[in-house]
């Protein structure tokens, strides 16, 4: 099968398609024919080898965390998943698994979903990643633990991770601030923000503080490093924030979270959770096929592109998602 791998850490020089064997499953394996790929920012990071030290990894290295395509075949204990089903889901990579670049792709049954009727599956690859991360940064209990009326701040709402959390906070009944560049500020509103804010203008932490009175009940953080001045001071007391973990500009982690504690509020690093997404990201799927969340603008790149989609997604500016055509939809 093609899969676009890489041979040795370092810039998009190394990226190439190549041939490579088609993985047979195993016991409470799937494995799925990709018609389309999500582009994350961990890929460049995978690329770079910024994020080696999470997983093994051997060469050649195919790379990608999610994607959508159809059922080929199903390992011993799988059930639920027939070959021809629709689904969409994370890869494995983050486990030292084969990544989602490829014709075929070997993941474990509790990550999948079937993508539901409506979803087309180049819309598809563009969610599993992005909206599982929001998600579980906004609401899960041990994360933002998100309540209706609740004033929240997406700082790179515009991205995404970021376009997927201002729905997603939005739609649990909080009321929702943004950071982006200018020329996003229109988007983030469309997409429920109330207060968006171009992270470029000097005064935005006042006007966060005028906007929260007590301040802020939690932050979301998808863009990290120092982008975010004052970050603990514009929560209220007992507040939260939910750093996403970048994996390459994370600071002294154990440091930030004692400053945080010591000032009455909490810092916590998220990363996602995908080992058993699945049926998380069937909830989401069945809400962007209600109607009730919106997919963010998906631009589709072709696999021998994949130079070009990791420069895009380097660059740190793309709104919405890119996803990698593979197969296409043609099966
Ligand atoms: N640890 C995990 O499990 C996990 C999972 C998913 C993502 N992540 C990480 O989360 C981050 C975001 O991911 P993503 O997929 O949303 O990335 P993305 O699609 O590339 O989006 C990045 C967004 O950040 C905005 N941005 C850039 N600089 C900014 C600044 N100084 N202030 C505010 N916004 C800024 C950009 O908006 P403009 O174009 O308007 O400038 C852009 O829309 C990445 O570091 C990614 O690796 C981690």
């Amino acid at each position: 099968m093609k899969a676009v791998v890489i041979d040795r850490f370092g810039g998009t020089q190394n990226l190439r398609l190549a041939d490579v064997p088609l993985p047979q499953p195993g016991p409470g394996q799937v494995r799925v024919h990709v018609a389309f790929a999500g582009v994350n920012p961990a890929d460049w990071k995978d690329m770079e080898g910024l994020v080696a030290g999470f997983y093994e990894v051997s060469f050649p290295h195919i790379l990608g965390f999610d994607a959508a395509g159809v059922v080929d075949a199903v390992g011993p204990g799988v059930s639920g998943f027939a070959p021809g089903d629709p689904v969409f889901t994370t890869s494995d990579h983050g486990d030292g698994l084969a990544g989602s670049w490829a014709e075929y792709l070997l993941v474990s049954a509790p990550r999948l979903a079937l993508v539901p009727a409506g979803l087309d599956l180049a819309s598809a690859a563009a969610v599993p990643i992005a909206a599982l991360t929001a998600n579980q940064a906004l609401l899960a209990p041990q994360r933002g633990n998100l309540q209706a009326g609740q004033r929240v701040l997406i700082h790179g709402a515009s991205g995404g991770v970021g376009s997927f959390a201002v729905q997603l906070a939005a739609l649990a009944g909080a009321r929702v601030a943004t950071t982006c560049s200018a020329a996003n500020l229109a988007y983030v509103g469309e997409l429920g923000s109330e207060l968006a804010l171009d992270y470029r203008d000097p005064d935005f932490p006042q006007r966060l503080r005028d906007w929260s009175g007590e301040g802020l009940d939690l932050i979301v953080d998808a863009v990290g490093g120092d982008t975010l001045p004052e970050r603990l001071q514009l929560l209220r007391r007992g507040g939260r924030l939910v750093s996403i973990a970048t994996l390459v500009a994370d600071g002294d982690v154990a440091a930030e979270t004692a400053q945080a504690r010591s000032m009455g509020r909490e810092k916590i690093y998220a990363i996602m959770d995908a080992d058993r997404a699945g049926e998380e990201l069937a909830a989401l799927g069945a809400r962007i096929a209600a109607g009730e969340l919106r997919l963010p603008p998906v631009q589709v790149i072709d696999l021998q592109d994949a130079v070009n989609a990791v420069e895009l997604v380097r660059s740190g500016h793309v709104r919405g998602k890119l996803v990698l055509r593979v197969c296409g939809d043609g099966f």
